[in-house]
Parts: structure tokens; C-alpha cells; sequence
């Protein structure tokens, strides 16, 4: 993955605005999107990135009819459209919206709503992760979506800067007319658009330690927040620096955060004040040198095995050894 020089790094003051300036460099927006909006000028931002409201009860949500949800979203998603640059990405991701056990997975409504109104597709990546509820009546959803698409054919995509390291450095070519040359390239390979990242990191950390809500390092009061590493990821091949990147769903503001380590302006709209003021919190850590976070491309954790959590129960072994005794009896 790319570094980059953090110009702000050591910077004592900074300005968060509360509505759109262009030559503003933060904005933190307390109030509906759709409010917001109305003074963003057209083609204005390069990057939307968020994780909308999946209308499944969550504390800061009503949960409503899901055609009647669609609705109010399609009509923020024609306005987030009017202010997306022409060379400008919107990567939306989704999970599932459940009624009466029935799954619906809400990137096939979003699809519709994003090719109608003209938008191209260029991945559909799948976020894995390794833990979660566990289901009774179906299998255990492990893995949600982020739809990527462009407004235009004229787009950014930074593949070099966000590069992970080839499993084969050494592979070289069997035939053709590069026969015994290196096949690679240098700076690692595409990431492919199945991610694994810190969300099993992430789950783990509430399984390893009893009695600790969860030891991630970004984990705060908001119920389902971003890791930032994911949005760095986007940020850093859909933009440039200076670009600007705008969370219309901006909960604790982790899109934003994103943004500024890799010096872009930032917007944010939330309609919540207590994730508002989380935001701001964690900007001010950002520019302190404090802010706690999962740096980008960390290794997913595995077990080693050797952990308590890893190794079968002694209730359950000794269950085991009951059931052996008893078959032996009955024989
Ligand atoms: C899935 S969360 C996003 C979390 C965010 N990705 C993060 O890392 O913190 C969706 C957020 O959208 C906010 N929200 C829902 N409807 C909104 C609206 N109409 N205007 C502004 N914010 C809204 C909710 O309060 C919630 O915090």
C-alpha cells in the first residue's frame, strides 16, 4: 500500500466547517443529507462513500416498508449524483435487510437505482469477515457489499497505490515470448475485489478478552462504524490528493478520517449529534497524534490455536466421553 506524507502531521489548528465550502478543507454537517445538499454545488466531489441506513431497526433508524425505503434513498441518491464530479466514483456498501426471515440483499435494489440514473459499475466487491450473529434457520451471513460505480468512462483508479504484496514474487513466466521472465510486478499485486479486512480482527478482539466490550482499537459507541482501513483503500485509488470525499451517512465520521490521513478534504453529514460529536472527537485525536487505529494492511488475525477460545470445552469433551461409555453399554 502506498504511504503518504501526511501534510498536516504536527498541525495545531484546523478549521471544521458546518456547511460546503469549496475551499473549505473539513466539513462536519449536524442535520439531514438531503439539507446538506442543497448548498453543494454540482460536480463537486470525487469520492461518496458510505454505508446507508439498511432500514433493519438499528438505534438511529425507523425501520419502514423497504419499497418505501428505497424511495427516500433513490431521491438522496439523484442529488449525491448531481454533486459528483463527472470523473467521480460512489461506492455504496450494503449488507441485508431481513423480514420475517426472508432475506433480501439491498445491492440488487441499489443496482437498479444506480444503473437507471446512468451511474457504470466496476466492481462489486464482497467484505468478508469472520464473525457474527449466528443463525437458527439459515447460514451465518459472513460477508457484505460495496457497489463501486462511475459516473463517466474518464475515471480515477490508482491500482498502484494500493498494491498488497503477491503471495509468488518469484513467478515467472512458463511460455510465450516472456518465457523465464518474472510475471509480477514489483509493488505487489491487484487486490481483487474479495476483501478481508478488519472485521474478524475486530469480533475477535470481544472474544479474546472476557469482560472488555472490544479491544479494536477504533471501536466506539456507534453500532455499526467502518473500519477505516476499508475507506482508505477506496480513497486511495478513486482520488487524488486535495480531491474531495463526502460520507453523506457519516456516523463517527470514520470516511472523513480516511480522507485527511491521506491529505483530502473531507465532508460529513450526520444527523445524529452524539456520532457529530464523536467525529469532531476523533479529528481533534487525528491531528493530536491519539487517534487510535488499525493501520492499513495489517494481517487479518488467525488463531494460533494455543488460545483458550480455540480449544474444545472440558464440558464438551467430557459430554464426548459420556456418549462413548454409554454405545459401549448398549453393546
Ligand atoms: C450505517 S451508519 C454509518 C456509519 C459510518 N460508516 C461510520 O463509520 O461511523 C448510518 C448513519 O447514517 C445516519 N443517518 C441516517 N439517515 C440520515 C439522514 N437522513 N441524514 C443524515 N444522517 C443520517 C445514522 O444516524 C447513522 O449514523
Amino acid at each position: 500500500m502506498g504511504q503518504t506524507q501526511l501534510h498536516h502531521e504536527g498541525l495545531k489548528s484546523y478549521k471544521i466547517d458546518q456547511d460546503f465550502k469549496q475551499n473549505s478543507q473539513i466539513v462536519v454537517h449536524e442535520g439531514d443529507t438531503c439539507e446538506f445538499l442543497k448548498k453543494v454545488p454540482d460536480k463537486s466531489f470525487k469520492l461518496i462513500i458510505t454505508s446507508p441506513p439498511y432500514n433493519i431497526g438499528k438505534v438511529y433508524e425507523k425501520k419502514t416498508d423497504l419499497m418505501n425505503y428505497l424511495k427516500v434513498q433513490e431521491s438522496i441518491i439523484q442529488e449525491l449524483i448531481r454533486t459528483l464530479r463527472d470523473d467521480g466514483s460512489i461506492c455504496w456498501q450494503v449488507g441485508n435487510y431481513v423480514q420475517n426471515g426472508e432475506v433480501y440483499p439491498l445491492d440488487i435494489y441499489y443496482y437498479d437505482i444506480f444503473r437507471d440514473a446512468g451511474l457504470k459499475l466496476r466492481n462489486r466487491i464482497v467484505w468478508r469477515f469472520g464473525h457474527g450473529l449466528h443463525a437458527q434457520k439459515r447460514f451465518s451471513g459472513r460477508y457484505e457489499i460495496i457497489l463501486w460505480f462511475t459516473k463517466s468512462d474518464n475515471y480515477t483508479f490508482n491500482l498502484d497505490s494500493v498494491r498488497v504484496p503477491s503471495k509468488y514474487p518469484g513467478k515467472r513466466n512458463w511460455k510465450g515470448k516472456n518465457k523465464g521472465e518474472l510475471s509480477g510486478n514489483p509493488l505487489g499485486k491487484n487486490p481483487s475485489d474479495f476483501w478481508e479486512t478488519t472485521k474478524s480482527d475486530w469480533e475477535t478482539a470481544i472474544w479474546d478478552i472476557p469482560n472488555v466490550k472490544s479491544n479494536h482499537p477504533e471501536k466506539t459507541e456507534h453500532p455499526c462504524q467502518f473500519p477505516i482501513e476499508l475507506v482508505e483503500r477506496c480513497v486511495l485509488a478513486l482520488t487524488n490528493e486535495d480531491d474531495w470525499v463526502y460520507d453523506p451517512f457519516a456516523g463517527v465520521g470514520s470516511a472523513l478520517l480516511a480522507g485527511l490521513l491521506h491529505n483530502r478534504r473531507v465532508a460529513g453529514s450526520e444527523k445524529e449529534a452524539e456520532y457529530v460529536k464523536l467525529t469532531r472527537e476523533r479529528i481533534d485525536q487525528l491531528f493530536s497524534g491519539a487517534l487510535k487505529r488499525r493501520p492499513l494492511g495489517k494481517p487479518v488475525y488467525q488463531p494460533t490455536g494455543k488460545e483458550k477460545i480455540s480449544q474444545i470445552p472440558t464440558e464438551w469433551k467430557k459430554e464426548k466421553q459420556d456418549e462413548s461409555l454409554r454405545s459401549i453399554l448398549v453393546q
